[in-house]
């Protein structure tokens, strides 16, 4: 394998956060690479340690956390870098988005202020030519009448429009990598469908590369192009979006889509996953999803299934005891 060719590589990733109760492991061995350009899912429930991995990365984790293993970004390893180094890369080659665009914006701030504060900071523009460069990265999110609106502050805007704003932020220097933190949970249908709109044609346009975290499989199904599905802070499923999306083989996941209303049927659930979330500090030895899954067997609660490519598809990676043959089965009768 050519590792100079990965932008992102990343290999047995852990978080630890020390708690009262003793040490819980929010993420565990997670590994996935990501080449230029391409989108990346990562998939699951509240709580399953989305957004705890890819803070580790960005050296954001909480005082008590700390990330093992190893983040490669253009080759140089994350996680063991200079506190000075990661600033430089975080912000300038790495940028991250949030559910809520008020984590990012300065609300006593004009949008024109904070753009121009960061080209002039991590570009060395001057206050015109970064003036002219905000005002075009605005209209490139389609915020209409650019120069006109980027003295107005964040809460003059609507919902959509300042997470748009987020997006010309996280785009002004023009970064390898946007990490997308469920950039549009917050909003109703028709300004998720927009923004996801949104961040298909910037990414065709500049060839950003997106990690993009959502609990809803539907939404990575028509951006990214491969797809991890995390419970418990483990990797249950991992593969390409399609083979995940309409072919899949792990409970969890079959959990994850039953969760999706049916569109012709409104209110209608095809399966909900029963229970909730699990507790971090308490996960059963075997499999972290036994508790609540359907096709549970007697080993699953003890026996951790081990990662393993599936038999059917080389490309697809699956943590289940169950063959896939007795998961596909009834997936077919649920999904169909
Ligand atoms: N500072 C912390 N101390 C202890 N546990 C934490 C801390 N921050 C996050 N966690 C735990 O990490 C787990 C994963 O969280 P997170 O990555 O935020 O989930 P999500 O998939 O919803 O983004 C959660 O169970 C949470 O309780
Ligand atoms: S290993 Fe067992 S509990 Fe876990 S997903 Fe597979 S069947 Fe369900
Ligand atoms: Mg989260």
């Amino acid at each position: 394998m050519n590792h100079a060719k990965k932008l992102i590589e990343i290999d047995d990733l852990s978080v630890k956060f020390k708690t009262p109760d003793g040490e819980v492991t929010a993420v565990n061995g997670l590994g996935f690479s990501l080449e230029r350009g391409q989108t990346f899912g990562i998939v699951g429930e509240s709580g399953s340690g989305k957004s705890q991995s890819m803070l580790a990365l960005m050296g954001l984790l909480a005082a008590n956390g700390r990330a093992t293993g190893r983040a490669l970004f253009n080759g140089e390893d994350l996680l063991s870098m200079p506190a000075n180094e990661l600033n430089r890369i975080r912000g300038n080659r790495i940028a991250m988005i949030f559910q809520d665009p008020m984590t990012s914006l300065n609300p006593y701030l004009t949008v024109e202020r904070q753009m121009t504060e960061v080209l002039e900071l991590h570009k060395g523009l001057t206050r015109k030519s970064a003036l002219t460069l905000a005002i075009s990265t605005l209209e490139q999110v389609r915020i209409p009448d650019a120069a006109r609106r980027i003295r107005m502050y964040p809460h003059e805007f609507s919902g959509g429009m300042r997470q748009r704003i987020m997006i010309a932020m996280a785009l002004l220097c023009q970064p390898d990598l946007l990490i997308a933190d469920e950039p549009t949970t917050a909003l109703d249908v028709t300004v998720q469908a927009q923004t996801m709109a949104l961040l298909r044609d910037l990414q065709r346009d500049f060839g950003t590369a997106i990690i993009l975290i959502t609990h809803d499989l539907g939404v990575v199904a028509g951006l990214c192009d491969r797809v991890m599905v995390l419970y418990g802070g483990r990797i249950m499923e991992q593969g390409s979006a399609e083979s995940i999306f309409y072919r899949p083989t792990h409970p969890y996941t079959l959990g994850l889509l039953g969760a999706v209303p049916r569109l012709d049927h409104e209110g209608d659930r095809l399966l909900a996953i029963p229970g909730v979330p699990p507790n971090m500090a308490h996960l059963p030895p075997g499999c972290p999803f036994s508790e609540r899954c359907t096709f549970v067997m007697d080993r699953c609660a003890t026996q951790r299934p081990p990662l393993a490519r599936a038999p059917n598809d080389p490309l697809v990676l699956r943590a289940c005891h169950r063959e896939v043959a007795e998961v596909v089965r009834v997936a077919e009768g649920v999904l169909s």
